[in-house]
């Protein structure tokens, strides 16, 4: 079944680059699964917050999820691939739009993911971009966030080297600013909710969590 999703999702996409990318991601990373499990009950629209190519909306809809998604990354080359491939793999009510979320966001009430961005963001922006978020999940919504987390342990550190080769590489446009610890989490999202923190790092290196706010 993931060899398949893999396969189907990652046609689309032009270059082998590209093609190899979304394919090992979807065969390796625990994330999008992970999401889906979260999202699998609810028919509320997602907000995708650092939507890069838009690889979260084109797995949820393989694994039959139809609820309206909308993705913003200020990635314009990346909005621009998740735009051609929604058209390619014929996908209704899913839109992506070129958008810095560090200048607020836009009107929305419904779920909201945000998915291996924050590192991008200074603490300030960090608590601005998680508040925000909240304030936009409906009662009986979730905000699933995955990020890796501060703390001492040796993932820690091979995270912060995989951004910064991911720089180098010009895969992504910005080097990673600061890492968020377990504690910030409790602390800026607990007033909107139930938070949950936990591992998410499947057969890879890093150091990444999933942490789901749940607003009741
Ligand atoms: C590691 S990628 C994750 C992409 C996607 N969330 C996923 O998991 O497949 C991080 C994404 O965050 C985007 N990003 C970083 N800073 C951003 C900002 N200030 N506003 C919007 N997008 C941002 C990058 O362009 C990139 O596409």
């Amino acid at each position: 079944m993931t060899a398949q999703i893999a396969k189907k999702l990652s046609a689309p996409f032009p270059g082998i680059w590209a093609r190899s990318y979304v394919s090992s991601k979807v065969k390796t990373d625990p994330l999008y699964g992970a999401v889906y499990e979260e999202l699998r009950e609810t028919g509320l629209p997602l907000l995708d917050l650092g939507c890069g190519m838009g690889l979260l909306a084109f797995y949820l809809r393989e694994k039959g999820l139809n609820f309206p998604i909308h993705g913003l990354d200020y990635d314009a080359r990346k909005v621009e691939a998740a735009r051609r491939v929604t058209g390619l793999l014929g996908h209704r009510s899913l839109s992506f739009d070129t958008h810095d979320a560090r200048g607020g966001l836009p009107e929305h009430v419904g779920n909201v993911s945000i998915l291996d961005i924050l590192q991008f963001f200074t603490p300030p922006e960090q608590e601005t971009l998680l508040n925000l978020a909240a304030d936009r999940v409906l009662p009986g919504g979730k905000l699933v966030i995955r990020s890796g987390l501060r703390d001492d342990s040796w993932r820690f550190k091979v995270t912060v080297a995989g951004d910064l080769l991911a720089k180098a590489s010009f895969w992504m446009k910005a080097a990673p600013t600061h890492y968020p610890a377990a504690a910030d989490f409790e602390r800026i999202l607990s007033p909107h909710g139930e938070v949950r923190i936990v591992p998410l790092w499947g057969g890879t290196p890093f150091n990444n969590h999933l942490i789901v706010l749940e607003v009741g």
